[in-house]
């Protein structure tokens, strides 16, 4: 297994591939703020005055007064009791991980769980259940055999992320004790999902303190770092002696900086959520019209799976034909098929989503 070959960005909607400017859907940057001026000033000023580090984690020196601002910020706009900043997304899993070590008697966990979910569950310290893909009846058969066990922790992806499938957390609490703790892995459905765009639960109606969201900045946010959002006693076992947080260097301060200008171009200009919906559904009426797979209608991802190496090929040589960049989450190797994820974003014109459109149907 390699690498695949690099790609190099063109501006907010396209690449440059083998030396040609092809449109991109792929990544998962659904605002594209990844290029909006107002994060990269923000990371600009932040980097030149702070430097591109911290140097150390946030128990000893490197608590920044931005960590500090955008956790209040991330607070307002999730409406969680609490938030902690630390690397990444796939580290507030981790960190998550090991913060519930004790707390629950037993956890059930989607079996297409993210693998960062799936790590964090090795520190739990419980036995941990899969339950199929999605399934509430499955769930709800699985936690039946376990009638004695009083602390439930559901853990699952809010939307995943190859497909766009949304989680049927609304289902699936069901079929849970109230007293049983959510958490979702957000990564994908915070900043698109729900009207306030709090993502996953908000979309399917849940919140209050039995929900725990972990969150990436690096998609919808289109900065980089990641987050735990939730009730007071997380916050307390994440700031007591938390591997994660005391472990390892904090967010540099000019990415905390560009997630404070996202949030606040998230709050402030609805039209950004609106143009991501409208593109969306253009494109998946067109699909479905066209008797093509559109995923979950409410979330701007689908995906193609192509299982022999012919039709995998044949579709690459339609998108490269097409202008488009074949993006892949699995790509074709010996006479295996390719697993092809599209994208869509809030700034992708409408002649380039009809041209997605065309190139897929035709
Ligand atoms: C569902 C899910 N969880 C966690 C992560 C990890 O986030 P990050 O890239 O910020 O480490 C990802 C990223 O790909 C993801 O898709």
């Amino acid at each position: 297994m390699s690498l695949p070959e690099a790609i190099q960005p063109d501006g907010a909607t396209h690449v440059r591939y083998r030396g040609r400017r092809l449109i991109y859907f792929g990544g998962c940057d659904y605002y594209r703020l990844a290029h909006h001026p107002k994060l990269l000033k923000a990371h600009a000023q932040a980097a030149a005055r702070d430097g591109l580090g911290t140097g150390a984690s946030r128990m000893t020196t490197g608590n920044h007064p931005a960590h500090d601002k955008l956790e209040t910020s991330l607070v307002k706009f999730f409406g969680s009791e609490t938030a902690t900043v630390v690397g990444d997304g796939y580290l507030a899993n981790i960190a998550l991980g090991q913060a519930a070590n004790g707390r629950f008697d037993a956890a059930f966990i989607d079996e297409k769980a993210h693998m960062s979910l799936r790590d964090a569950a090795q520190f739990i310290g419980c036995p941990v259940v899969r339950y199929r893909h999605c399934n509430a009846d499955d769930l709800a058969r699985r936690v039946s055999r376990r009638r004695a066990v009083k602390r439930v922790l559901l853990m699952t992806d809010g939307v995943f992320g190859a497909t766009g499938r949304v989680a049927p957390v609304g289902d699936l609490a069901k079929r849970l004790a109230r007293s049983a703790t959510l958490w979702i892995d957000d990564a994908h459905g915070a900043g698109v999902l729900g009207e306030r765009l709090r993502g996953t639960a908000e979309q399917c109606g849940l919140g209050g303190r039995r929900v725990i969201q972990s969150i990436t900045f690096s998609k919808a946010l289109g900065s980089f770092g990641g987050a735990i959002l939730g009730s007071r006693w997380l916050r307390a076992a994440l700031l007591d002696g938390n591997n994660v947080v005391t472990g390892s260097s904090s967010l540099p301060a000019g990415l905390a900086k560009a997630t404070l200008a996202s949030l606040e171009l998230l709050r402030t200009r609805p039209a950004l959520a609106k143009r991501l919906r409208r593109n969306t559904a253009f494109v998946k009426a067109k699909l479905l019209a066209a008797g093509l797979p559109i995923g979950d209608p409410a979330f701007p991802v689908f995906s193609l799976d192509c299982p022999g190496k012919k039709a995998a090929m044949a579709l690459r040589h339609r998108l490269l034909g097409n202008g488009i960049y074949p993006s892949c989450i699995r790509y074709p190797t010996g006479s295996e098929g390719a697993f092809y994820r599209f994208a869509i974003s809030s700034e992708h014109t409408r002649e380039q989503l009809e041209h997605l459109v065309a190139a897929l149907s035709g």
